[in-house]
């Protein structure tokens, strides 16, 4: 732990600004528990649902120079067995997690909320935003401010936990989607989700690498959208954000934190460099930190709007 990394979000302190962000890991407790070892801050599950789903055919991801495509297809054990894998989790750390849920209606948000609300996580996140069951469900909930204002007042008042609204960067006008969540009560957002989806191909077999032909795409090649809806929202609405999108190094996080970020989700990076690249993070930004002269991030003025 490094005292200069210490940070207050949402009322709650922690050792680590860094967060693993949904559906990076598996569900289970372990791999939870590995990414705290190895540097998180806070945890985020899986995106849960009412059901277990068995998620898209492989492949269901594929690299580019750019970062990654994925298309889980929200592959997830289901909302009981998840929170069990939770409460394991808690039993050995004291780590804040954050459980992100997944539905298509209000109904259905509530009754996953009221179930996050029985269980020791800290935070609720509502993922409005997958880009890969377009043909199950049709255009994500986060491409319409009416939608998003009703989920998020709806389990507003199913939940005593802040609630935190995942964004989609996959819109044209952002600012009343974000506006729609804050005046619905959300108490942070997260952004930005993947972007797309994209394709690759494989030329040889002369078809699309991802069996699901399409998967949001996520690594360095989004940082600077990520970058700039961060910015944007942040000059704008004052919640608080947790911003991920492409963070490698120390530098990426700093970006994410002058742009407005209060906490920064590490995910594609897990995928190409391992759990340990938490820890390398946490060391470039101390190294920023002190080559700066600055005792806490915390003090690291944010960009001007
Ligand atoms: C999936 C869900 C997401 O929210 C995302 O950004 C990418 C993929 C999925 O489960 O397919």
């Amino acid at each position: 732990m490094h005292k200069r990394l210490k940070i207050k979000f949402l009322g709650l302190e922690f050792d680590s600004p860094l967060v693993l962000p949904a559906g990076v890991m598996d569900m289970s407790f372990s791999s939870l528990q590995e990414a705290i070892i190895n540097g998180a801050g806070i945890v985020t599950s899986k995106s849960l649902t009412i059901e277990p789903r068995a998620g898209h055919q492989g492949p269901v991801v594929a690299e580019f120079e750019g970062g990654m495509l994925n298309a889980m297809g929200l592959c997830n054990p289901g909302i009981d067995d998840g929170l069990k894998e939770i409460e394991q989790f808690k039993k050995n750390f004291a780590a804040p997690v954050i459980v992100s849920i997944f539905a298509t209606n209000a109904n259905d948000f509530m009754q996953l909320a009221k179930k996050v609300d029985l269980s020791s996580a800290e935070f609720l996140e509502l993922n409005l935003s997958c880009p890969n069951v377009f043909d199950e469900f049709g255009i994500p909930l986060a491409a319409s401010p009416q939608q998003v204002f009703e989920i998020v007042k709806a389990v507003k008042e199913t939940t005593s936990k802040p609630v935190i609204a995942k964004l989609s960067p996959n819109v044209h006008a952002i600012i009343p989607i974000a506006e729609s969540a804050q005046k619905a009560g959300a108490d942070a957002l997260c952004l930005i989700n993947t972007l797309g989806p994209g394709m690759l191909i494989d030329t040889r077999m002369r078809k699309p690498i991802l069996t699901n032909k399409f998967g949001g795409m996520s690594g360095p090649c989004v940082k600077p959208i990520a970058l700039k809806l961060i910015y944007e929202i942040h000059s704008k609405i004052e919640l608080p954000i947790i911003g991920t999108g492409g963070v490698q190094s120390g530098e990426d996080a700093v970006e994410m934190w002058m742009a407005g970020a209060s906490l920064i989700g590490v995910g594609t990076a897990i995928q190409h460099y391992g759990i340990n690249i938490f820890s390398k993070i946490k060391q470039e930004i101390i190294l920023f930190l002190e080559e700066q002269n600055y005792d806490s991030l915390m003090n690291v003025p944010k960009l001007e709007s």
